[in-house]
């Protein structure tokens, strides 16, 4: 066993029976002619580690001189060690342990030198596999300073898992190993900082330029004068329209006072005429009650008490004020009611085309003896 080849584990089982029946493969061909059992098929793994550990030290395989270099020989090393561990779960033996918990273990089921193995737990995949160099090396490793381990030759680019104090998730770190172990260089994820927000893009703000500027300035300045211009300039229109206004008298557009009535044959006798009363305010009267003359005359129709408009009712023959009652008659003259005077009389006259015209600009009070003027009525010849 001091050669330098690397045993697997169905040819420790053949050695270890063979030093178990205590004679050699040639006694058994003499005896019965059973050969040596052969190694059992690797998909039984589960007889390899207790076989193992019956063998004893003595026919157990020293592992070889030279460290194993790969995570198999270091599972390898482990089992054939059995020095009173127990076994790890059933494996292949050819086949090397491709997760952490084989590792983890494997590491735990060597036990043979607790001396080597750091004190505490391993808590990182690389304190494992630190660990079990250190015990594969004949413990020579500073087992206790399992960060300072180095890794493997093809992780050996692959920087620090902790360097700034921010871990890498947990699937990471075993891609890490298991790519360290495959001799390829691992790849880590970005370092981000948990605090780290990312930075808000600000919108480009437009380049302001002293040429641009200026008519913004100017504008700035020149705003109120222009608002202080457009206002005077309202109140001066404004100023101006209430001047003109002011210019022109307030008057009121009246009809003429003189005005024609009709021939003297459109008011016969007896007849009191409302064809004026509300156009002109007069009526035009054919009477011959006052005196025994037949004439035309022009009444008012303003009562003299206070100013009303009486109404002419012919069955009654008389004029009646609505207001207070006062009474008048065909010729004017007041008889009943509040009225204290006649009706007035308004300018009458013939024109030279024969139409009677009226004149309102003067009036004949039957009081005063005016309506004897001629002025005051016209005779029908
Ligand atoms: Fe005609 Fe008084 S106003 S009676």
């Amino acid at each position: 066993m001091a050669d330098k080849k690397k045993l697997t584990t169905a040819e420790i089982l053949a050695l270890a029976r063979q030093q178990k029946a205590g004679g050699s493969a040639e006694e058994n061909a003499a005896s019965g002619g059973e050969s040596v059992p052969e190694a059992p098929p690797a998909s039984e793994p589960a007889a390899t580690p207790e076989a193992a550990a019956q063998q004893g030290e003595a026919a157990a395989p020293k592992p070889p001189a030279s460290a194993p270099k790969s995570t198999a020989d270091i599972l390898a090393a482990a089992r054939a060690q059995g020095g009173g561990g127990k076994p790890s779960p059933a494996k292949p033996a050819g086949g090397a342990p491709k997760s952490t918990a084989d590792i983890l273990a494997a590491a735990r089921a060597q036990g043979a030198k607790p001396a080597d193995a750091p004190k505490a737990a391993p808590k990182s995949t690389a304190d494992i596999l630190a660990a079990a160099r250190a015990q594969k090396g004949g413990g020579t490793a500073p087992a206790e300073k399992p960060a300072a381990a180095k890794p493997a030759a093809g992780a050996a680019k692959a920087k620090p898992v902790v360097e700034s104090g921010d871990r890498p998730a947990l699937k990471d770190m075993v891609a890490a190993v298991k790519a360290a172990q495959e001799g390829q260089p691992a790849k880590l994820p970005a370092k981000t900082g948990p605090g780290t927000p990312a930075k808000p893009k600000l919108p480009k703000a437009e380049k302001v330029t002293r040429r641009s500027a200026f008519p913004m300035l100017l504008a700035l300045i020149a705003a109120p004068f222009v608002l202080a211009w457009t206002a005077m300039a309202a109140i001066a229109g404004l100023w101006t329209l209430g001047m003109a206004r002011f210019m022109m008298p307030n008057m009121v557009l009246e009809l003429p006072f003189q005005f024609k009535v009709g021939p003297p044959s459109d008011f016969p006798p007896g007849t009191v005429s409302e064809k004026f009363k509300a156009s002109r305010g007069i009526w035009i009267v054919h009477s011959d009650q006052y005196n025994g003359e037949d004439l035309i005359y022009v009444l008012s129709t303003v009562c003299t008490h206070l100013g009303c408009t009486p109404n002419w009712l012919g069955g009654e023959q008389k004029f009646k004020c609505p207001c207070h009652g006062s009474g008048f008659y065909i010729t004017g003259i007041n008889f009943e009611g509040p009225a204290p005077r006649p009706l007035e009389r308004v300018g009458l006259r013939r024109a030279e085309d024969g139409m009677l015209e009226v004149d309102k600009s003067v009036k004949f009070q039957e009081e005063l003896g005016q309506w004897s003027d001629p002025k005051s009525f016209y005779e029908v010849v």
